[in-house]
């Protein structure tokens, strides 16, 4: 399987955990990136659900070592909530999750901003699920952040956060917002120091001995590419690098070393919170919530759905440099007699063939739209490519020769065994 890169590459929520946890069985090595526990990743496993934020999917497969890079954000106290969720369902994970020493810290003022400058920015929000992401990632821009190597040196943490705890809560105090206590936060991260100290490694390190013993080494991305902080639909956006370089820089792997990407996407289009999303359509969006889907793994909020945007797959593509797809959720169109998708953008009398960067001008864009005929068959049986009605596979081709890569993975339901190679 070599080095290979997963990245969402629409709006988040494309089934990455499903996909990651179906590649994980050939991966020695699984790592997640960038982003925080604003990712929610889903995963079946023989009737068990269960939802991951910050710990790699790859967790759910006996033998495997996950990692916690150096690009993501961690929140310590919901990371040991997440791993003592996990160890309650019978998940082992001990030797087999490793922390960076370098990742970035989220404290509770991270989240307090967030809600504060969401509530400021009234109508113009971007509708995050208030983790602390953004300020978070502000602060290790701005080279003011604390990481998890000073979590587990108790004197530095206690100098570090008695500094950043006082910054805080003055800014806190500018919002109208309760102020912090030290004592409370110091105390419960500290708890949390404690208990995440075994977990806490030089992944840089690990990672390229994990290379050189020519282990084969899966890159767990989060969000998507419309998320991204380059690339996305600015400002609505998430704060990290989503897309494929952010795999390198989050590891410490180098470019040349990563041998493929494997792009996820739904067979239709869904986002959470603000901003443009050209295909929305409250027809496909009333039909999914009905069928009891798509609502969001972290909020529970539901999900905006519209129709598949080649558009938009085709930039996540060339973005990317994505090589091989993942179509996800092909079963949530079994109903649809005709299915239509985006191969155009339309504003006024200019067409693009492309993603505007101008979101004034992506939120004015009207999709032009092709319409393929539905296959109204249930797919979710389906085992061999096949299997799959004539009419699914042709749209599924259609996907993949509009996005411009490979078609290898096609899902037709959320359990691991849901999956057919193409
Ligand atoms: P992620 O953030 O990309 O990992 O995706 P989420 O887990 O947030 O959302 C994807 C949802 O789709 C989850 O509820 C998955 O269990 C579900 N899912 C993934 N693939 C399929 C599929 O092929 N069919 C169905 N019905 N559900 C799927
Ligand atoms: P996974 O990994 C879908 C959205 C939020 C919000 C915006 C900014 O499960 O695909 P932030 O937390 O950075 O302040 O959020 O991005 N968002 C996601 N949407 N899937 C995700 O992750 C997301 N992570 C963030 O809803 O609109
Ligand atoms: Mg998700």
């Amino acid at each position: 399987m070599a080095n290979t890169i997963l990245v969402g590459a629409q709006w988040g929520d494309e089934g990455k955990g499903k996909i990651i946890d179906v590649l994980t069985d050939e991966a020695d090595v699984v790592v997640r990136t960038q982003g925080g526990n604003n990712a929610g990743h889903t995963v079946h496993i023989a009737g068990q659900k269960y939802v991951l934020h910050l710990v790699p999917s790859g967790i759910l497969r006996k033998k495997k070592t996950c990692i916690i890079g150096n690009g993501v954000v961690v929140d310590p106290v919901g990371l040991v909530k997440e791993i003592e969720g996990l160890r309650k369902l019978g998940i082992k994970v001990d030797r087999n999750l490793v922390l960076s020493e370098t990742a970035h810290l989220v404290f509770p003022y991270h989240r307090e901003l967030d809600a504060q400058r969401e509530t400021f920015k009234g109508k113009n929000k971007i509708g995050p699920p208030k983790r602390g992401i953004g300020p978070a990632y502000g602060d290790k821009a701005a080279r003011t952040g604390l990481r998890v190597l000073d979590l587990v040196n108790p004197a530095r943490f206690k100098k570090q956060l008695e500094f950043k705890i006082k910054e805080n809560n003055e800014i806190l105090k500018a919002f109208g917002a309760k102020p912090l206590s030290f004592k409370q936060v110091h105390d419960e991260y500290r708890a949390a120091g404690d208990y995440l100290k075994p977990f806490v490694a030089n992944t840089v390190i690990l990672v390229h001995n994990a290379i050189r013993r020519g282990e084969d080494i899966l890159f767990e991305g989060a969000q998507g590419t419309f998320l991204d902080i380059d690339h996305g639909t600015y400002p609505f956006v998430t704060s990290s690098n989503t897309t494929a370089g952010g795999a390198c820089t989050g590891s410490g792997v180098p470019p040349h070393r990563m041998d493929r990407v494997v792009g996820v996407m739904k067979a239709y289009t869904t986002r959470v919170g603000e901003g443009p999303l050209p295909t929305e359509n409250a027809e496909i969006a009333d039909m999914l919530h009905a069928m009891g889907r798509e609502f969001g793994a972290t909020t529970g909020r539901p999900r905006r759905c519209g129709w598949f945007d080649a558009i938009a797959t085709r930039h996540a593509c060339m973005v990317n440099g994505i090589d091989e797809l993942a179509v996800t959720n092909i079963d949530g169109l079994d109903t649809v007699k005709t299915i239509r998708v985006c191969t155009g953008y339309r504003d006024g009398a200019k067409r693009y063939d492309y993603v505007p960067n101008d979101i004034e001008v992506l939120s004015r864009c009207k999709p032009v739209y092709e319409d393929f005929p539905g296959w109204l068959t249930p797919t979710h049986n389906a085992r061999k490519w096949k299997e799959l009605p004539a009419k699914a596979r042709a749209y599924l081709k259609v996907l993949a020769d509009l996005t411009g890569a490979k078609l290898r993975i096609a899902s037709i339901g959320p359990g691991r065994e849901q999956t057919i190679f193409v």
